[in-house]
């Protein structure tokens, strides 16, 4: 580790992107555990040659066998600033020097916690007075920073749906919960039925699916369940189902149907959160949710901590409802406030390189229409979709050869897209470089 990180940390960018996909052999090879304790879902196995992760810097990567990497798309979507970004490392080291505890009793929250929550209330309500916003229900003025996955903030904000269902319209029936086909908002139970799973399980509930950015079926769906609607719950841009964008017109629309039935709108900002200029996402759709889901990104990956944040009027929970023990991180939450502040800092250049980065891969698409469907997302999370799903699997296995770490939809049926998510330190020449090899393997892909 010692070797690889003088490696990566010594040299340029050029030199490493030179040598993207090639093993560096001037470094001394180890013995590595392996994974044979692990579940089959896991890669459960023995092998005297482990190819995991060793050491990172930045946007790259060295595999234990000392293969180079670019990594595309920020460790899992979760890596905002890339792997061991000086600032948050500096302010990590600063912080356990000053005492900033790993975690603490939630009754007892110490400074990072509450200025995180504060921080987060801010960026929901720039330029208002936090005296008027703290009093008032119908802001996002109400932050739930116990929770420590994404997962545990989303099943609260479902809960929150369901106990305000329960309190003010249980004379209609059965809550609805309608969501986006092909959602994901986590591996709890509640969240897996809302994906179809566990259907036989649940009883005086319904789970609609619609598909993205269809109004008419959203319309019908409003109108068939009307009072019933317990909620509609949705993440901007679809990043388990190939990165479908969703339409500001759209989400304008869900807010405005939401509102008709007195049913809460939950934006997911996991995926989207802290990936952007605006910090969250949803600002730049001109509504405002009941509720937003933030995590993964929020601490750039630090270990654990969620939030949810959401109208003060929602706040019916009591305090075991929906927690995890260890998510009053103080250490996380410093790194959140350190991650927010650098977003703060580099807007302009996150938008630029974002919106460039975007454009070059609808160029792509244009350049090789036999192949590529169509770009899909936005900014760093950007993708392509394929025309067949050989095409999408193929690409991914050259891609992950030649030394670019990126993700491929296509176990379900339908789904054929090549996904990346950059780490925020992308700049002009990764994206160019990526962009350039992308267009080596499309032109062998499509023969041309
Ligand atoms: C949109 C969305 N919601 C919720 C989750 C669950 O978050 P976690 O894995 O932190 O529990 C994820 C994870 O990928 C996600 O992408």
């Amino acid at each position: 580790m010692a070797a690889g990180r003088e490696y990566l940390a010594g040299a340029r960018t050029e030199g490493l992107l030179s040598r993207v996909g090639e093993t560096v052999d001037t470094l001394p090879t180890a013995a590595f555990p392996d994974k044979r304790w692990f579940q089959k879902s896991y890669g459960r196995g023995v092998t005297d040659r482990p190819e995991d992760y060793l050491i990172g810097d930045g946007l790259f990567y060295l595999t234990e066998q000392r293969k180079l990497f670019l990594d595309c798309t920020g460790g899992h979507y979760q890596m905002t600033w890339g792997y061991e970004h000086p600032a948050l490392t500096a302010l990590l080291l600063d912080g356990i020097r000053r005492g900033v505890v790993w975690d603490n009793h939630s009754n007892i929250p110490s400074a990072p916690v509450k200025r995180l929550a504060g921080k987060l209330v801010e960026l929901a309500n720039p330029d208002a007075d936090m005296g008027a916003v703290q009093g008032d229900g119908e802001r996002l003025n109400t932050v739930l920073l116990g929770t420590a996955t994404g997962t545990v903030a989303c099943a609260a904000a479902l809960k929150i749906a369901l106990r305000v269902y329960e309190q003010s319209k249980s004379e209609h029936g059965a809550p609805v919960f309608v969501t986006l086909d092909g959602n994901y908002h986590g591996t709890d139970v509640f969240a897996q039925y809302l994906r179809g799973m566990w259907d036989q399980y649940f009883t005086n509930v319904e789970s609609v699916r619609v598909q993205p950015n269809d109004a008419e079926e959203l319309e019908d769906v409003f109108s068939r369940y009307g009072q019933r609607v317990a909620a509609f719950m949705c993440e901007p841009i679809m990043m388990n189902r190939e990165a479908i964008p969703l339409e500001p017109w759209y989400l304008q629309l869900c807010r405005r149907l939401t509102e008709n039935v007195g049913a809460p709108l939950i934006v997911d900002e996991i995926q989207t959160g802290f990936w952007y200029p605006e910090v969250l996402m949803y600002k730049r759709f001109g509504i405002e949710p009941d509720m937003v889901v933030l995590g993964k990104g929020m601490t750039a990956g630090l270990h654990p901590l969620s939030a949810l944040l959401y109208k003060g009027r929602f706040d019916c929970l009591e305090q075991y409802d929906a927690i995890s023990t260890n998510g009053n991180a103080a250490l996380a939450a410093l790194n959140a406030l350190g991650c927010i502040e650098l977003i703060e800092r580099n807007a302009r250049h996150i938008d630029e390189v974002g919106k460039y980065y975007y454009g070059r891969i609808v160029e792509l698409a244009e350049q090789f229409p036999g192949v590529i469907a169509q770009a899909r997302g936005a900014g760093h999370m950007s993708g392509m979709k394929f025309h067949r799903v050989e095409d999408a699997l193929e690409f991914h296995r050259r891609a992950t050869d030649a030394g670019l770490w990126l993700r491929v939809h296509a176990y379900h049926e339908g789904h054929s897209t090549c996904l990346t998510k950059f780490g925020l330190p992308l700049d002009r020449q990764v994206a160019d470089f990526a962009v350039g090899r992308y267009s080596a393997l499309l032109s062998e892909l499509s023969g041309v």
